[in-house]
Order: C-alpha cells, then sequence, then structure tokens
C-alpha cells in the first residue's frame, strides 16, 4: 500500500468543495489515514514547493496557498499516488479530463482546487511537513475485503 497528501486549496474550501473530494476518494475504495484544516506557513510553503522556487509564478502561489487555510489529508491505497493523481486531472483545469476533479470543478491553471503528491519522494516530504506520526493512523478496513482481491491486499 502507498500514501499519499492531498490538501484542498483555498479556491476549493471557499467553493464549498471538500465534502465533493472527499466523498470521491471515499467512494473509490481508498482509506484516510489523517486529516486535519491548517494555515499553511510561508516556511512550509518554501519547503512544499522547493522545486517550484525559480519558477515566475512561484510568490502567486504561495500568496494563493496562504489565502485561507486548507484542508490537509493523507489517503491509503494500492498505487494511491497514480491512482489520486487520475481522479484530480492534469494541472490546467480547462484541460483536465471530464470525470477528474479539476476536469469537473476547475477552469484555472493556478486555481485548480486541490494538490496530489505527484511520487513516493515527494509524498514522504509533505506527509512529514503537515502531520506528526500520531497523527497518522493505520487500521483494519472491513470494504478492503471487497475492494482488493487476497493478492493485492499483501502488496
Ligand atoms: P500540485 O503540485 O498542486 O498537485 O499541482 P500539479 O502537480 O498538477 O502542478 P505543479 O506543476 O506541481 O504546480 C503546482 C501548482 O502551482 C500552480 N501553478 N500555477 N500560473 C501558472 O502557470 C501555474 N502553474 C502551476 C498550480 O496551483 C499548480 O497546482
Ligand atoms: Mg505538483
Amino acid at each position: 500500500m502507498q500514501r499519499s497528501a492531498v490538501l484542498v486549496k483555498p479556491d476549493g474550501l471557499q467553493r464549498g468543495l471538500i465534502g465533493e473530494i472527499i466523498n470521491r476518494f471515499e467512494r473509490k475504495g481508498l482509506k484516510l489515514a489523517g486529516l486535519k484544516m491548517t494555515k499553511l506557513t510561508d516556511q512550509q510553503l518554501d519547503e512544499w514547493y522547493a522545486h517550484h522556487k525559480d519558477k515566475p509564478f512561484f510568490p502567486k502561489l504561495k500568496g494563493f496557498m496562504m489565502q485561507t487555510p486548507v484542508i490537509a489529508m493523507v489517503w491509503d491505497g494500492l498505487d494511491a499516488i497514480d491512482t489520486i493523481r487520475k481522479l484530480v486531472g492534469v494541472t490546467k483545469g480547462r484541460e483536465a479530463e471530464g470525470g477528474s476533479i479539476r476536469g469537473d470543478f476547475a477552469m484555472s491553471v493556478s486555481n485548480n482546487l486541490i494538490h496530489a503528491s505527484d511520487s513516493i519522494e515527494s509524498a514522504d516530504k509533505e506527509i512529514n511537513i503537515l502531520f506528526a506520526d500520531n497523527e497518522l493512523f493505520d487500521y483494519a478496513s472491513a470494504v478492503d475485503l471487497l475492494i482488493y482481491s487476497e493478492e493485492e491486499r499483501g502488496a
């Protein structure tokens, strides 16, 4: 199983899409391992988006991410990182496929509602920035028996 960090960004919170987003992840069969509302700091964002620090959009991106609190989550599942990126859709909302979160609800490249980890390394880094060990939970899910085959549950 894999863990992925997800943020509902300030535009998602303002537009009342927190429940819609969580609902899609739950229905997919992903398992919630952690959840909090938090206001990202300048320092956290420098670390979170270190790979974008020389991009022209970086200062605006930071300002956008600090407009309101965000909803930070960790989701568990088999190949959760790639699976969640598919549910989220490509960065530019107006090019994202219908059926994806950005495809269904976003038009913008910057105001695109949601963040999702793009690799195992970034997931580890992002989870460490926002969650302490005792804020993450590993628990038996009754429906995992229905969601995965026996071999997949052991993966
Ligand atoms: P994210 O990291 O938030 O999950 O999104 P992503 O992988 O799809 O996109 P990424 O290339 O990592 O960019 C991070 C976030 O920066 C904003 N952005 N603005 N104005 C622009 O050209 C521009 N490009 C990117 C978006 O909020 C994007 O999600
Ligand atoms: Mg990214």
